[in-house]
């Protein structure tokens, strides 16, 4: 069961509320309650009926595309007068929400990361009204961006965090971690046929020592040896608008023009296909965003290999316009 579900139930359980506040661009997953909640794709929604109530949607600080021309450390203010001026005031009275829910990167929407500031004052707001702020690191967590998990960059400590992908190397496992004040399940409140299956916990134990001994720092410093083989990238390339993210989470944003910023997902996914035939897995993200989400134990050498196939597949498409 993606832990998602168990967050949802988790929030309305220990607040006694059912409303919940998610942000547009963000990914939850495909199961009838985290579905609501995703705001990624109308695709993954379409043809499935009506999903949970109670829920609204705001946007997510995308600094690159900033409404409001801020940087990457300020951009999301008016976001967060949003939530208080109008969502708080004219939708749903705080108290009766359970729960925010938010991706401190967003995998799916496009390897966004949520400024600091935001991410902090989203934890005081929730905070202030006994609301559970709730953090999805399904795709960031598990050492990927050198820490355990990408909101300790913030400094924040969620009410509940979900994590699942890399917490067993593949096996499948999902998991909400919560405050023991929070997790207070009365027996038989909570659980699932495939919790707790002794071969997955066995693999996310073996993982667990793993990252910590040393594929979390290995996270950090490949990492940062990729984001300086790619610093100069939006200066070398017409078609490079951004390149942005944290240890092994890397996005590149592919536009037709720097200036307008428009969108080019059809040179983004002839780039995908290209590497593939270089032997070089990548996947899009967002509509028009290249991922870098290599796996933990990658060494330099095959860091190097996937800059130099890259390197060659966007030169490539760069012809094409
Ligand atoms: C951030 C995030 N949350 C949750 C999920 C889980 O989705 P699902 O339950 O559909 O596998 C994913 C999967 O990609 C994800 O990236």
């Amino acid at each position: 069961m993606s832990p998602v579900e168990g967050a949802i139930k988790l929030a309305r359980y220990a607040t006694k509320r059912d409303k919940l506040i998610a942000f547009y661009g963000c990914f939850h997953g495909r199961s009838m309650g985290a579905l609501s909640l995703t705001a990624s794709k109308s695709t993954q929604r379409k043809g499935f009926g009506a999903l949970l109530g109670g829920i609204e949607h705001i946007p997510y600080p995308y600094a690159y595309r900033c409404a409001h021309g801020h940087t990457a450390e300020t951009c999301g203010a008016e976001i967060l007068e949003q939530l208080e001026g109008q969502i708080f005031k004219r939708l749903f009275d705080p108290e009766d929400v359970a729960g925010i829910i938010i991706e401190p990167i967003q995998g799916e929407g496009g390897y966004v990361s949520a400024p600091k500031f935001f991410l902090q004052e989203l934890q005081r707001i929730c905070r202030q009204h006994g609301i559970m702020f709730i953090v999805d690191e399904v795709q960031s967590g598990m050492g990927r961006t050198g820490k355990w998990w990408a909101c300790e960059h913030a400094g924040v400590e969620p009410d509940i965090l979900c994590s699942a992908k890399g917490i067993a190397s593949g096996m499948p496992l999902g998991a909400i971690i919560a405050k023991e004040s929070v997790m207070r399940w009365k027996p038989g409140s909570h659980g699932t046929t495939f919790g707790g299956n002794p071969v997955c916990l066995a693999a996310a134990l073996a993982t667990m020592d793993l990252i910590e001994d040393e594929y979390m720092e290995n996270a950090r410093v490949m990492g940062e040896h990729l984001a300086g083989r790619l610093a100069d990238w939006t200066k070398k390339f017409k078609i490079v608008g951004d390149v942005r993210g944290r240890g092994l989470m890397i996005g590149i944003e592919i536009v037709r023009d720097q200036r307008t910023k428009e969108k080019a997902a059809d040179l983004r996914n002839a780039i995908v296909d290209a590497a593939f035939h270089k032997g070089l897995l990548v996947l899009g993200a967002g509509e028009n965003t290249i991922r870098l989400s290599p796996p933990l134990l990658i060494d330099q050498e095959q860091a190097d290999f996937a800059v130099r196939m890259l390197e060659d597949c966007v030169r490539e498409a760069e012809k094409k316009i």
